[in-house]
């Protein structure tokens, strides 16, 4: 390597040194008070209770959050059970699709606010941002990282059309994040996949100023497909089955989508996460919502391995193979 004025650096040693694998250490959340239950969209588009608790499992959800506070939120809960110095933080990665602001980012608003002396980029890939966030992590942190807060925020009420039946029984507020370190040897990340079909992207998105527009039936047919497709990639890549699995955390979409993508790959209900009845879809908040309910339930021992799998707008989509606390 070429040093600042020309001369030859010696950085074997810090060559070296990149070789760590990631752990997760420690996870929290945060939901908004304000509930909105099936009964309350009776009054606002014409569906029912039984439609949506049939048709998407969903039977209340959270609204009225900031992105930036629950994203803020979740990360002071992490920061604390991960018991790290937060000083010793080097990266935010904050995945969100519903920013504060156009512009800046909302991570510097998280680092500013946990008073973080560290870089901090926000994600868009959707509902399968956070999972993008935390492989993404894994590769600073093979590059010689320190630790890295990944966070999935979003307050998608801000941008639903609450009179829109295809929508608005869907989406709402929430947020997850994780605290990932350094560990000597390969760590937790076993196998991942990441993917994108950036043709599908009018069958859901929100224009700039605009809510959510979304071809319910399309996303609904791909997302099966994808979600079973990449989790096999990740378990192929990281070189264990199915069978070698002990928990599942898929997206929090629609409780059919959930069952027909578990189905295919073939493992029960028992051993996958769901918490939409409660919370419904909050994108980029669901997967780490789902698994700090997990973590805190203790449905997640030190050596268990833990399928991450979802898909979103893009489309995108993101799995991962964890061993949990692989330290
Ligand atoms: O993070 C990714 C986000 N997006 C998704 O994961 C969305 C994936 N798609 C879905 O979850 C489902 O497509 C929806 C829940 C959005 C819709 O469910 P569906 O089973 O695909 O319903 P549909 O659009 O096929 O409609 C079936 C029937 C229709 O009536 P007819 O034509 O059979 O008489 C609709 O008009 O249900 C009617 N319908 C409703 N009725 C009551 C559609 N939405 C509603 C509603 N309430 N909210």
């Amino acid at each position: 390597m070429i040093g600042a004025h020309g001369h030859p650096v010696d950085n074997t040693a810090e060559l070296e040194g990149r070789m760590s694998g990631m752990v997760i250490r420690g996870v929290g959340s945060c939901l908004p008070a304000q509930r909105l239950t099936n009964v309350d969209l009776e009054s606002m588009m014409d569906t029912t209770d039984d439609w949506i608790a049939d048709r998407t499992g969903i039977r209340e959800r959270r609204i009225g959050g900031s992105t930036s506070d629950m994203a803020i939120e979740a990360s002071r809960i992490a920061i604390e059970r991960s018991g790290i110095d937060p000083a010793t933080i080097e990266l935010v990665v904050l995945s969100t699709t519903t920013p504060d602001q156009q512009v800046p980012a909302t991570a510097p608003t998280v680092q500013a606010a946990l008073g973080l002396n560290c870089g901090a980029i926000d994600v868009n890939a959707a509902c399968s941002g956070f999972t993008y966030g935390l492989i993404a992590s894994a590769g600073m942190i093979a590059l010689g990282s320190g630790p890295v807060l990944v966070v999935g925020s979003d307050a998608l009420s801000r941008i639903t059309d609450y009179h829109d039946r295809g929508t608005g029984i869907l989406f709402a507020d929430g947020a997850g994040a994780a605290i990932v370190t350094p560990v000597d040897g390969p760590g937790s990340l076993l196998g991942w996949d990441l993917g994108t079909d950036g043709s599908a992207r009018g069958i859901l998105y929100a224009d700039i100023g605009s809510v959510l527009k979304m071809d319910g039936k399309e996303v609904f047919r791909r997302a099966v497909r994808v979600m079973a497709s990449s989790a096999e990639n990740a378990m192929q890549r990281a070189g264990v089955t199915i069978d070698d699995i002990s928990l599942c955390i898929p997206h929090q979409a629609n409780i059919r989508i959930i069952d027909a993508a578990i189905q295919r790959l073939g493992i029960p209900m028992e051993r996958t996460v769901t918490n939409l009845e409660r919370v419904g879809n909050t994108s980029s908040g669901s997967i780490p919502l789902a698994l700090d309910e997990a973590v805190q339930a203790s449905r997640i021992a030190d050596g268990d391995l833990v399928l991450v799998c979802g898909f979103g707008a893009g489309m995108t989509w993101a799995s991962c193979v964890l061993r949990w606390g692989a330290a």
